[in-house]
């Protein structure tokens, strides 16, 4: 494989965490009118992780960062800066990342969140790509996609309750060492900012702030128009993975495996068709945690690390897509 960019950084190790308590199907259909033959067959989904009380979503992108540095073979100390991807921060602000590089003991770090929701990841990847081109400060960047999704989840909503779950991936990026071939190939973002209703929590920003009324209609909720979603969702997959692949003269042919975002196995099936790549290149694991948002793509690419499937001199697309809506993919040549 030849890519048009000059694998200037790569991923030097992976993490991730899912909370340990399972909420399956069965036990939501004893919660609202539904059942596990409608989530398996619309979605692929089986069960999702959920965080216990308490346990906050900075927890549980400390311990996905703290195994990412680990298979680094780096110390926290050795972490330059931390930036993470997430709809569900601890606070509106200070930002999670503030919340991370406390609980990880660190100190001066410049530490940011950003929010591009499902994509989360391929926006920090960049980002952190970007500092580590341009400033010599840094060394090696965390960056992290974490969500504590049931925290935004309007429980009384069947047709949103049964789709996501809470989990952290992380990464510690680098800079590649002077004639080594791996690394970050390309990275190719985009949104559209057009309808963003089709997608979001419509209070408790400074647009609509939280009030008692906003309280009362469940505003503060997650909400989604499915269908328009999934449409988007089935196009943008295929669109970012072309844009990526011509921009760099490759064909699927050269792609080892796909890591795509975990949000329908529906989504998945139409991309393998429209692309005439087979099932077996996409990595799945939305049956075990359903749609982890901005820790999708990260907890996807770590578990097939860790299972063998990707191996040094594989060539992997990341790609996703969600709300803003916002769309990214990226190739990266394993090490
Ligand atoms: O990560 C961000 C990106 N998000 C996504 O990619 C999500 C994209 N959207 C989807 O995955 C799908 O649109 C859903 C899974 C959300 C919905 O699947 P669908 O096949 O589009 O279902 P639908 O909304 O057309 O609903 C079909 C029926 C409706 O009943 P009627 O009106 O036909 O009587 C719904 O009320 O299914 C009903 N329904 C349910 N039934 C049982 C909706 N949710 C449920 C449910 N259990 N949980």
């Amino acid at each position: 494989m030849t890519a048009g960019n000059n694998p200037s950084v790569y991923i030097k190790g992976v993490g991730s965490y899912v909370p340990e308590k399972i909420l399956t199907n069965q036990d939501l259909s004893k919660v609202v009118d539904t059942s596990d033959e409608w989530i398996v067959t619309r979605t692929g989904i089986k069960e999702r992780r959920v965080c216990e009380n308490g346990q906050e979503c900075s927890d549980i992108a400390v311990a996905a960062g703290r195994k990412a540095i680990e298979s680094a073979g780096l110390h926290p100390s050795d972490i330059d800066a931390i930036i993470v991807g997430t709809i569900t921060p601890d606070m509106i602000f200070p930002s999670t990342a503030c919340m991370v590089q406390k609980k990880l003991g660190l100190e001066n770090i410049p530490c940011t969140d950003v929010q591009a929701a499902c994509t989360g990841f391929l926006y920090v990847l960049d980002m952190a790509r970007g500092m580590l081109l341009t400033n010599h400060r840094y060394n090696n960047i965390l960056i992290i996609g974490a969500e504590k999704l049931s925290s935004i989840i309007d429980w009384s909503d069947r047709s949103t309750c049964v789709l996501f779950g809470d989990g952290a991936g992380a990464a510690v990026i680098a800079r590649t060492p002077a004639g080594a071939t791996y690394g970050v190939n390309d990275i190719y973002l985009g949104a559209d900012g057009s309808n963003p209703e089709l997608l979001n929590i419509p209070a408790g920003g400074s647009s609509l702030t939280a009030s008692e009324a906003t309280l009362a209609q469940g505003q503060h909720f997650l909400k989604m128009n499915g269908k328009e979603v999934f449409k988007f969702a089935s196009r943008v997959i295929v669109q970012a993975s072309e844009e990526i692949l011509n921009a760099n003269n490759l064909s699927m042919d050269d792609v080892d495996i796909i890591i795509p975002h975990q949000a329908n196995i529906r989504i998945i099936e139409n991309a393998s068709k429209a692309m005439k790549v087979p099932m077996d290149k996409f990595f799945i694991n939305l049956d075990r945690y359903g749609n982890t948002s901005a820790a999708s793509v990260p907890v996807a690419m770590d578990e097939a690390v860790s299972s063998g499937l990707i191996q040094a001199g594989h060539h992997v697309l990341l790609v996703a897509f969600g709300a803003g809506l916002t769309w990214g993919s990226a190739l990266v040549k394993w090490h």
